[in-house]
């Protein structure tokens, strides 16, 4: 096929250079980005007198037929050519005669294709918002219902101190929430127009980059041309965002496989979101949980790709820069899919409040509220710390516990020891007592969640 850049060149490369340069089965995706994109610069052109505005009327509308024909799968991506962009520009120029040939005066596809990712990655980043804000949601649910049942909270996976289940929820949420954050800070570097630097340089037409980049709801553009076509730090920003996003709920993740082992059987996953084996009947495996995981890698290698990818490149555009659009898509597909996942799973989770509590009754989680009963009586920290740990000791020897270890056996460690070291050493009252700000006690939690709503309210 003759190609649009046939100048220099006739063009016939051979059929293996035209397939390894193609980019069109990944950016064809981009279909409804790019022609968005051709209708504001057609109408751009048009309004400044650039090309005839009848001209600009009718690029529009065969613009807008080329999107129905997409959308109602009447025409079809071709494989032969280049990339979305040379696609639309021919279908174009075969439904409109020579008019479609005026559509790319002052404009060229590395600042086309700058903007086509940024407009795509926008919309792909308002998506992830909205899902993650679904999650958090459904994590505060949760969190709600289970904001007193106790177990152990864990340092090294070791048994530390009690806590909420409601507050170890909520720490996932305030991740999630700064992802968001993340995410919405990203998206304001994102929103900031290339069109009009064209190949690298600007042009001579008399455009206006500004009334353009309006026009696709962008905030600004970019100040420097050559900049405008060769950054793609808003794709490494989305990536390095995801790629965190990714890394909190693999931790999460990491909990749910673990809880849901019999080993702790602190929740039942839904069987909506499990599977079985093939060969061991008895099997519910945390399948989704553990992909989460896996997928998590993938991101980071989507991240670490194009890092890789970027790191040598001189300005300005230089075709390596095809290689940035896949690991954006797989990220972007992967974070969706692992969100609406998650969601469903935590969503559907049965949580086995009574196993909670029988861990947290074994391991001596009470035995800091232990140190500190001393300390109100009096003692110095560090000998509190002591003591107590000599009674734990003691306690594991004889096989028993804090909540009922004799008040002889108590004073025989200290005459501090009183009646009233039972409830200091309640699992409640030890949870109750954790009044600190951000801490473990129902009304602190409450607040975390209260918070949290209010976030999500306010986005
Ligand atoms: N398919 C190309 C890409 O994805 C579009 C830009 C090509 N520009 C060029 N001068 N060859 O980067």
């Amino acid at each position: 096929m003759a190609k649009l850049w046939a100048g220099r060149t006739a063009g016939d490369t051979s059929k293996l250079a035209d397939d390894f340069n193609s980019s069109i089965s990944f950016d064809s995706r981009m279909y409804r980005q790019d022609i968005a994109g051709s209708m504001a610069h057609a109408s751009m052109l048009g309004a400044k007198g650039i090309i005839p505005a009848d001209e600009a009327r009718r690029i529009i509308d065969g613009l807008q037929t080329i999107l129905d024909d997409l959308e109602t799968g009447k025409l079809a991506f071709d494989p032969d050519c280049e990339d979305i962009h040379m696609f639309v520009e021919q279908v174009l120029t075969a439904r409109i005669g020579d008019a479609g040939k005026r559509l790319h005066t002052a404009r060229s596809r590395n600042d086309q294709v700058a903007l086509d990712l940024r407009l795509y990655l926008r919309d792909e980043t308002d998506a992830i918002v909205g899902k993650t804000k679904a999650l958090i949601a459904v994590i505060a649910d949760q969190a709600e219902r289970y904001k007193d049942a106790i177990l152990p909270g864990y340092t090294h996976l070791q048994r530390a101190q009690p806590v909420t289940f409601g507050h170890h929820l909520m720490a996932y949420a305030m991740m999630l929430l700064r992802d968001i954050d993340r995410l919405r800070d990203g998206r304001r570097r994102i929103n900031v127009s290339p069109i009009g630097s064209c190949a690298l340089a600007g042009t001579t037409y008399d455009t206006d980059r500004r009334m353009e980049a309006a026009s696709l709801g962008f905030d600004g553009i970019c100040l420097n041309s050559m900049d405008g076509v060769s950054d793609r730090d808003f794709c490494l920003e989305m990536l390095s965002a995801l790629a965190i996003l990714m890394m909190h709920l693999s931790r999460f993740a990491e909990e749910i496989i673990l809880w849901s082992s019999w080993e702790f059987k602190y929740i039942e996953l839904s069987d909506a979101f499990t599977t079985g084996s093939s060969i061991m009947p008895q099997k519910k495996n945390s399948d989704m949980a553990e992909l989460v995981r896996g997928k998590t890698g993938r991101v980071y290698g989507d991240l670490a790709g194009l890092l890789a990818t970027m790191k040598s490149l001189p300005l300005a555009y230089n075709k390596d820069m095809q290689e940035d659009k896949e690991p954006v898509f797989d990220a972007c597909d992967t974070v969706k899919m692992c969100l609406d996942v998650f969601a469903g799973m935590i969503g559907g989770m049965r949580v086995l409040t009574g196993n909670m509590r029988r861990a947290a009754q074994t391991g001596f989680i009470n035995a800091t509220d232990l140190a500190d009963y001393l300390v109100r009586k009096g003692l110095p920290f560090r000998e509190a710390y002591k003591i107590s740990g000599r009674i734990v000791a003691r306690c594991i020897e004889e096989g028993a516990v804090l909540e009922t270890l004799p008040l002889g056996e108590y004073r025989a460690f200290s005459p501090l020891f009183d009646q009233d070291v039972y409830a200091a050493v309640d699992l409640d009252a030890c949870v109750n007592r954790r009044v600190s700000e951000g801490g473990t006690c129902v009304p602190e939690v409450e607040k975390q969640i209260a918070w949290a709503w209010t976030q999500l309210a306010a986005l």
